[in-house]
């Protein structure tokens, strides 16, 4: 089985973990402290604070740029639940606008739109690594006074114009989760303007305690803290960190990698009853997280659901990114969103599946997954639908039998 997302963890990670293990300091430390620099290096910018995760990262930064009971947030509903939910936990209101249906970013009239006099900041998702319109975004968080945070999940290798994504915002946050470019297993960063803004992250991701509270076990002696904010346990661990210091040393090669992938499908697909993913903006870098290809059932003559299963069937692990996010009942209750009034996000989040796209493929692995299209959509045109989907329920019983993973847990 292709496990889809796959991390390549190479020989530098593993004996860095160990390195760090013997050390006897494995919580937030020396480790921390190097793996932000070094990351604020590579994306030209003054500073960053490590944290457990995006969704933490986010959360913070909601915090951080002041929102809360009352405010409310521009969001994106072709995005990962976290994009919501830290507005939600940071007591703010999520407000979606609809996406482009060709770049399936934040469309910027919708934006526009959506503003009223509760309206406090914008929060953009860099889709799959390509870049949102930032002119557009950047003027009307100016026109409006509006606070500007950049879900960069997806965009660690992501430029928009020569400048960086998760750079042009009040905060730019980054995903370390086992799938992504970079990968702690879990964790994320926040990239700052202000010393400010970066000493109320920090401060918030160790439980609210005065500044440079790690340190208080460190060979300078203990120190006193105070406890000065109700804050948070998002602080990332020198364990993780040993991870992250050489997977960025890696990003280049893997994003190199990736790229020919890339190039590998679109050529392949060209030809296939299915939509490829719109092409780079000229002037901009793609940070190629995810090559998502939409199967419209009228032109494919075989459902999203049953192409999903059928790749599963065919030993290829897939993904879904994303069902939009009024899809979910749980929006639905709290804010009444519904599908129809999202009619790109809706379309794109029933047609879409992410193909395996992580550096760790191997050529022939790329080949097997190009063949399974090719099967999959050969055998519906020539009617044999129905046996591929008995094929598929009859492997799925077979991996449950062996237990093996299914693909589409490891896919967020
Ligand atoms: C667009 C987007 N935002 C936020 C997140 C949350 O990241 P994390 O798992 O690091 O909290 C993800 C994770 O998959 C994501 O894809």
């Amino acid at each position: 089985m292709i496990v889809f997302g796959a991390p390549k963890i190479e020989r530098d990670e593993i004996d860095e973990v160990v390195r760090c293990l013997e050390s006897g300091w494995i919580g937030t430390g020396p480790r921390v402290a190097q793996f932000e620099r070094e990351f604020a290096s590579y994306k030209d910018a003054p500073y960053a604070a490590a944290v457990s995760s995006c969704t933490a990262a986010m959360h913070l930064s909601v915090l951080a740029a002041g929102m809360g009971e009352g405010d409310e947030v521009i969001t994106t509903p072709m995005t990962f639940c976290a994009t919501v939910n830290a507005i939600v936990h940071a007591g703010a209101t999520p407000v979606l606008a609809d996406v482009d249906q060709q770049t399936m970013n934040i469309d910027a009239a919708e934006v526009e739109a959506r503003i009223t006099s509760k309206t406090k900041a914008i929060l953009p998702v860099h889709f799959a690594g390509r870049p949102c319109n930032m002119k557009a975004l950047i003027d009307i968080s100016q026109r409006h006074g509006l606070k500007l945070i950049e879900d960069s999940a997806h965009a660690i290798e992501t430029e928009y114009h020569g400048r960086k994504a998760g750079t042009f915002g009040d905060f730019g946050c980054f995903s370390f989760y086992a799938t992504k470019n970079v990968t702690t297993g879990e964790g994320g960063m926040v990239l700052t303007k202000s010393e400010e803004d970066l000493a109320r992250i920090k401060m918030l991701a160790l439980h609210g305690l005065s500044k440079d509270a790690w340190k208080r076990f460190s060979d300078e002696g203990y120190r006193h803290y105070f406890v000065v904010e109700t804050g948070f346990k998002y602080n990332l661990t020198d364990l993780q960190a040993a991870l992250g210091i050489h997977q960025l040393r890696r990003v280049e090669a893997n994003w190199r990698r990736r790229e020919e992938i890339w190039q590998r499908y679109n050529e392949a697909f060209a030809n296939l009853p299915l939509t490829l993913p719109a092409a780079p903006e000229l002037g901009t870098r793609h940070a190629y997280h995810l090559y998502t290809v939409l199967i419209d059932e009228a032109r494919a003559g075989i459902s999203r659901d049953a192409f999903l299963d059928a790749m599963t069937a065919s030993g290829v692990g897939v993904g879904v990114h994303y069902l939009s996010i009024p899809e979910h009942p749980v929006y639905q209750q709290k804010f009444g969103w519904r599908p129809e009034d999202y009619p790109n996000a809706t379309r794109i989040g029933r047609q879409t599946v992410s193909m395996p796209l992580s550096a760790k493929l191997r050529d022939e692995e790329v080949s097997q997954v190009i063949e399974a299209v090719e099967a999959v959509l050969s055998a519906e045109s020539k009617g044999q639908g129905a046996k591929s989907k008995t094929a598929s329920a009859k492997s799925k019983e077979q991996s449950a039998e062996r237990h093996e993973p299914q693909g589409l847990a490891l896919t967020l």
